[in-house]
């Protein structure tokens, strides 16, 4: 293996395929990693890379997935914890299952699944880690998403937790956060937001493009990119860093 192995996480959809498919044309061999065997491994063919089912929820399934990769390719470089859920309802309606739903996956599950990644690089002697965040993370000014952007909020916090302590390791810890993303998590949101609001999908959909300054909705492409160079050489000196990839819908 002469290029640097990446493992993406939730790598079977949206921003997870359009950053394996990013990292694989800049020369990564990519472990497409999802729950969903199928979508993983037909990303995977596709990027000529390798599929690796996995729960980001099962804490033994994720430090054995690391330590494989690292067996069968003798190096891990790069690790992105992409995997979420979201589920829309109004905060008075929440209960402890949707509570628990979404921090299960969206923060303990890129807690542990990005420790299990550092584990092996720190052994290893170096690497990089990207945690998909959100703009969700950094205010919470969004509708009928009170557990996601807990959790959200907790994984840039843990961006930079894990940044200050993984340095000495040389390990680089960076995370993203997209905006409004066209994937199939948006289309449900879509159809989530018009029936708490009464009003039709188009006009929820023209609002988000409404709130986006650059005037389109975000493609997952904008955010492989990004993604792409907080993997890369010229991100050399930049950890512990949440990056607003969002056509500036939220600007801090
Ligand atoms: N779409 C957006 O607008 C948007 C905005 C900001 C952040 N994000 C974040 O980007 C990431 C990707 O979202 P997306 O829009 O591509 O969603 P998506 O639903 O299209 O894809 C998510 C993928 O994650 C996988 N997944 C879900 N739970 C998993 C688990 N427990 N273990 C392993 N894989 C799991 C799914 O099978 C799916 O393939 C998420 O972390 C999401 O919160 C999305």
């Amino acid at each position: 293996m002469d290029g640097p192995v990446a493992v993406v996480t939730g790598g079977g959809s949206g921003i997870g395929a359009a950053v394996s498919r990013e990292l694989a044309s800049r020369g990564h061999y990519v472990v497409v990693s999802d729950r969903d065997a199928d979508a993983a491994a037909s990303v995977a063919d596709e990027v000529a890379g390798e599929a690796l089912p996995l729960d980001v929820t099962d804490i033994v399934a994720c430090r054995s997935a690391a330590e494989g990769v690292a067996e069968r390719h003798g190096r891990l470089d790069v690790w992105v914890s992409n995997a979420g859920v979201s589920r829309m309802l109004r905060f008075l309606d929440a209960e402890e299952a949707d509570y628990d739903f979404t921090l299960d996956v969206n923060l303990k599950g890129a807690f542990f699944a990005s420790q299990a990644a550092a584990r092996v690089m720190a052994r290893l002697g170096g690497g990089i880690i990207v945690n998909v965040a959100s703009m969700a993370g950094k205010q919470g000014r969004v509708p009928f998403l009170a557990d996601y952007v807990a959790s959200k909020f907790g994984v840039v916090g843990l961006t930079q937790a894990m940044a200050f302590e993984l340095a000495p390791h040389g390990i680089r810890v960076n995370s993203v956060c997209p905006g409004f993303v066209a994937t199939p998590m948006q289309v449900r949101e879509l159809a989530w937001e018009a029936e708490l609001r009464g009003m039709p999908i188009d006009d929820v959909r023209a609002s988000w493009v409404a709130d986006t300054p650059m005037g389109r909705l975000e493609t997952p492409e904008d955010v492989a990119v990004a993604v792409a160079f907080l993997a890369g050489p010229d991100a050399r000196f930049i950890t512990g860093e949440s990056l607003a990839v969002n056509g500036g819908a939220y600007m801090d």
